[in-house]
């Protein structure tokens, strides 16, 4: 990344001041933000249905005719790269009446073949054949493809949007961050690993967790808290995102050093991208990142928390294999282990009407942030 020494040096100045990056005042942030199924209706639409959305990144359908489905929201997707290499999206539901075309998570195909009457589409959504088309006069083929979904794909990174008819502008999306989105190359990586996660609260609560590292210390205290030091953020802020990049104690020693080797990605500061409305991207190591998207799954209580591992093509199968075992440790043993009760108890007090509201400290700028942005775009609560 380009400009970490700057990023760095502001961190090594909070090391002295103990004083993060900080919002300008408190926010009182009311628990209907939460609760109201009116403004959760909202944000499904404003947010899920009218932004661009992070669906994978592009290692995860690694040749021509590859697919992946999933179900976003309620929404059932599928995504295919076609015989030409280009990526496409649909509505995983058959134009006859309704059937998912592919029951399948993953796989390859040049054509799906609906399992309940036999219509056949091509992996570009046409419809191939009707099964006994003698029944079916006047029915036009091409009146019939599957619904297409508007999706784009550069850097390495896939996003969709359900409503709209596109085209879907990256760059415009990612309000500045393409340029260090586009420096790791991860065009060029792999797969390293999936997980998934399903919970019963409302899907902002997870999203308020990776948001700050206020916690770290309370909640962590033998993991992230154990290496990461307290009180130290630095966070910018692109449209719609932030990045907040953590100084790890191995900066201590570094700035203790005067410097004198590379910065450590991991080792000595630990970056973290948070693109609106539900897409975490943390480098672990220059050479491993993991992201992790929240996706409400159908109901003001139901989250669905998917990872995804990705490692660099110029790592070794060695260090490979050890950033998969770190994201897959901070998957189990941080995140589902640790945070995810955390949200669990704050959805059992909203749902009592224990809170009037919540009160977020100028500490937790990120998250203040993106509360901000859902108002701004969901309307108030
Ligand atoms: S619903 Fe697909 S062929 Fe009938
Ligand atoms: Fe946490």
């Amino acid at each position: 990344m380009t400009n970490l020494p700057e990023l760095v040096s502001r961190l090594q100045e909070q090391l002295t001041s103990q004083m993060p990056d900080c919002a300008e005042a408190v926010m009182h942030l009311p628990s209907a933000v939460y609760t109201s199924e009116d403004r959760f209706q909202r944000e499904r639409k404003a947010l899920f249905r009218q932004l661009p959305l992070f669906v994978g990144f592009s290692a995860e359908l690694p040749e021509p005719n590859s697919f992946r489905t999933m179900t976003i929201d309620s929404v059932r997707i599928l995504l295919t790269r076609d015989k030409a290499g280009t990526l496409r999206a649909f509505r995983n539901s058959c134009r006859h009446r309704g059937m998912a075309v592919t029951e399948k998570s993953e796989g390859c195909a040049k054509r799906f073949t609906c399992p309940f009457h036999g219509w056949t589409f091509g992996n570009d959504g046409s419809l191939i054949g009707i099964a006994q088309a003698q029944h079916f006069p006047g029915v036009d083929k091409k009146d019939y493809g599957l619904s297409p979904i508007a999706v784009a794909e550069k850097y390495g990174l896939m996003f969709l949007q359900i409503e709209g008819d596109g085209p879907i502008d990256i760059d415009a999306h990612l309000g500045g961050l393409e340029k260090d989105l586009s420096e790791p190359g991860f065009q060029n990586w792999r797969l390293g690993g999936r997980n998934e996660h399903r919970a019963n609260v409302n899907w902002k609560l997870f999203m308020d967790g990776f948001c700050e590292g206020y916690h770290f210390n309370t909640i962590h205290p033998n993991t992230l808290g154990a290496v990461v030091v307290p009180n130290t953020h630095v966070v910018d802020i692109f449209g719609l995102h932030a990045r907040e990049l953590f100084a790890n104690k191995g900066l201590q020693e570094f700035t203790a050093r005067g410097g004198g080797r590379p910065i450590s990605m991991g080792g000595d500061v630990a970056l973290i991208y948070l693109i609106c409305p539900n897409l975490i991207l943390i480098a672990l190591h220059s050479g491993g990142w993991h992201a992790i998207s929240i996706w409400p799954d159908g109901a003001i209580d139901r989250t669905l928390v998917s990872q995804t591992i990705l490692v660099s093509d110029r790592a070794t199968a060695e260090e490979q294999m050890d950033y998969i075992a770190r994201a897959n440790y901070i998957w189990e043993e941080v995140i589902k282990a640790e945070d995810f009760a955390v949200s669990e108890s704050i959805w059992s007090a909203l749902k009592g009407g224990d809170l009037p509201d919540m009160v977020l400290g100028r500490n937790e700028y990120p998250v203040q942030h993106f509360h901000r942005q859902f108002n701004r775009l969901a309307g108030p609560a």
